[in-house]
């Protein structure tokens, strides 16, 4: 068995929220150390508590979660993490993490990663929000600075569009996880 890595997964508020449930499931059962950290969006599609339950760990959902150290739990997360994967990630997070802001605990995290911690970011999103100038922008902002994109994926969309944004298969987000922290066998 390989050594276990900390996963930060951060989930936002995309109607493919409930698919970070099993990828939350495959990493634990991969054997990583995963925390999940949900924006507030992110918990009016899923809750926390399969998160909590599959991953062992406490869920992250808000900035003022208390932890039982002295240290802020985000910062203790962004110092641990040998990885941060997000999925599903929104426009709006892309867009977050682009310009740096840091008004919730995913955003700090983001900002205060351990240098060495890969960033992966699978995004689920209406394709016209994926193809607006502003996110093609941002995704290049994200991409100079080493995050790893993985999808979107085309296919029939949530909101009843065709085209591209469905989030890349569970499979593959977890498989490039696994990867990235080298856990993959
Ligand atoms: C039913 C519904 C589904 C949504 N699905 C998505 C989605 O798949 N991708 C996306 O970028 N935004 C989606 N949104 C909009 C986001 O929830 C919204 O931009 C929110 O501010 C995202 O916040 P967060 O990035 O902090 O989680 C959806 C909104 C609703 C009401």
């Amino acid at each position: 068995m390989p050594e276990s890595k900390t996963i930060v997964l951060g989930v936002t508020g995309s109607i493919a929220a409930h698919k970070a449930v099993d990828v939350c499931s495959q990493l634990a059962k991969s054997g990583a150390d995963v925390n999940v950290v949900m924006t507030r969006d992110a918990q009016e599609f899923v809750t926390p508590l399969p998160f909590k339950t599959l991953s062992r760990n406490p869920v992250v959902t808000s900035l003022y979660d208390e932890d039982k150290g002295w240290r802020p739990t985000h910062i203790r997360l962004a110092d641990e993490a040998d990885l941060l994967l997000i999925a599903p990630t929104t426009a709006n997070t892309i867009a977050k993490l682009a310009a740096g802001q840091a008004d919730d605990a995913l955003g700090c995290i983001a900002l205060a990663l351990n240098e060495n911690a890969p960033v992966i970011m699978a995004p689920a999103l209406n394709g016209k929000m994926w193809s607006h100038p502003a996110t093609r922008q941002n995704v290049q902002t994200l991409t100079d600075r080493g995050v790893q994109f993985i999808g979107p994926v085309a296919g029939e969309l949530a909101c009843g569009y065709e085209g591209l944004g469905r989030l890349a298969s569970v499979e593959e987000i977890v498989s490039a996880s696994l990867q990235s922290v080298g856990m993959n066998g």
